[in-house]
């Protein structure tokens, strides 16, 4: 594991100062039952382990605010019966000496403790809402606190969530997490290249994913950040495809979308290629624009640009594109305005990517799109997809000629802000028509 005890303390070092005095609770995941007696594998919360780096289930961090800050650590106690059939667990002691927290209980202990800390505390932090029996838990707890507290005691009053106050912080990286999602951008990349050497005519779309999965985890990678997508034919006009099931033809454009997660971290890559190699005519017009839209993105990803800048660029150019191949008639400025490519591209060009690959912070800051800082990181995504009309389609949208029906492009690479620009975290893998055909030749 990947246990960087000075950037987590100082992580909560820097909430400490944001907030105010009081107490901050914070539970990890829950573990989610898949059939049975058998659960999902186990993915902490991004909060929780960025400000812990422990990667246990039932845990919590407990913070005591103020000018002299306390960190507790609630875990599973040691358990070396359990532990033969469940594997390791740090327990309390260990746990408190690996990830430098001041001290550490079991969790059977969180609701005497804080019922003890919250005699004398007004204020809790905690994430109201966001889960129902913790909300109840945590209430109840408060509750008995003020029933016991009598006059003269301060008592829990205030409930405040404080997950922003996180996402902020965790919206511009610092350079361990810069380094980790390099990292993975790496592992990503190599893994999409094994996919384009690899896939055929004939093979099920499971055969791809199986290669991707193969080199993520070969890599170190103990998990893909999202459901890999991996979308041939007409199924890559399905923008959350997930069956991945189809046997592939060629003649084919295979669409994947897929990125692992390095120790906590997401990629999110998407490149789009012609299963038996090489482009077709239609297939390579639509290719060539979004990858141009993709270029035009790019030009606006440095500091001091709003974020949607990149979005606006991209869709003038798809725009511009769409009318150029006669698939919409109008003026550009006239159908950016009424958003006439929204029949062709349907989604945002971009997110944040870090713990989450949708991460977390702030689009928008007092109603106007955020500007860009140097630390964060984020995708970018132009695509364009031709499917049929559908009955009630707006009276609007245009018959799709017969050669770009069911195209499906979508090209995404990961970008970190610099201070002078941007710095593409998965540029390995091959994106211009040329070096696609090249590769896939080897
Ligand atoms: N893979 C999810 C996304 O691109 O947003
Ligand atoms: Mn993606
Ligand atoms: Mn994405």
């Amino acid at each position: 594991m990947h246990i960087q005890v000075e950037r987590h303390q100082a992580r909560r070092v820097a909430l400490n100062h944001q907030l105010q005095s009081g107490l901050l609770i914070l539970p990890t995941a829950r573990v989610q039952c898949r059939n049975y007696d058998n659960d999902f594998p186990f993915r902490y919360d991004s909060r929780f382990y960025y400000l812990t780096g422990f990667y246990e289930p039932e845990a919590v961090l407990v913070m005591q605010l103020g000018a002299d800050p306390k960190s507790t650590l609630f875990c599973q106690p040691k358990n070396e019966l359990r532990e033969i059939w469940e594997g390791f667990l740090f327990g309390p002691e260990a746990a408190r000496e690996v990830f430098g927290v001041n001290e550490a209980f079991a969790i059977d202990q969180l609701d005497s403790k804080l019922s003890e800390w919250m005699m004398g505390t007004e204020r809790v932090y905690f994430p109201v809402g966001f889960d129902a029996e913790w909300d109840a838990r945590i209430f109840k707890l408060a509750a008995q606190a003020t029933s016991r507290g009598r006059g003269g005691v301060d008592t829990p009053i205030e409930f405040i969530d404080a997950r922003a106050v996180i996402d902020e912080m965790r919206l511009l990286k610092d350079e361990s997490e810069i380094g980790l999602m390099r990292e993975a951008g790496r592992i990503s990349g190599e893994a999409h290249i094994r996919a384009m050497q690899t896939a055929k005519p004939g093979q099920f779309e499971y055969e791809v994913e199986a290669e991707l999965l193969y080199h993520f985890m070969k890599q170190g990678s103990r998990s893909p950040a999202y459901g890999s997508i991996v979308a041939s034919g007409h199924n890559a006009t399905c923008l959350h495809y997930h069956e991945n099931n189809r046997r592939m033809q060629a003649g084919d454009l295979l669409l994947i979308d897929a990125g692992c997660e390095l120790h906590g971290y997401a990629s999110d890559i998407t490149r789009t290629f012609p299963v038996s190699g090489k482009f077709s005519g239609p297939q390579k017009d639509i290719y060539e624009l979004v990858l141009a839209a993709m270029n035009a993105g790019f030009e606006k990803v440095r500091p001091g640009v709003p974020r949607m800048a990149y979005h606006d660029a991209a869709v003038r150019t798809l725009t511009q594109g769409l009318a150029d191949l006669k698939l919409l008639s109008g003026t550009v400025d006239g159908l950016i305005e009424q958003e006439a490519y929204k029949q062709f591209y349907m989604h945002g060009t971009g997110h944040w990517l870090g713990l989450d690959v949708h991460d977390a912070g702030r689009y928008k800051l007092n109603g106007e799109s955020r500007s860009l800082q140097a630390g964060m990181v984020l995708t970018v995504e132009p695509g364009l997809y031709f499917r049929p009309l559908l009955p009630d389609s707006p009276a609007s949208y245009v018959e799709v000629p017969e050669h770009f029906m069911h195209i499906g492009v979508r090209i995404e690479d990961d970008l970190l802000v610099t201070p002078d620009g941007y710095e593409n975290l998965t540029a390995l893998t091959p994106k211009t028509v040329a070096d696609i055909e090249a590769t896939m030749a080897r």
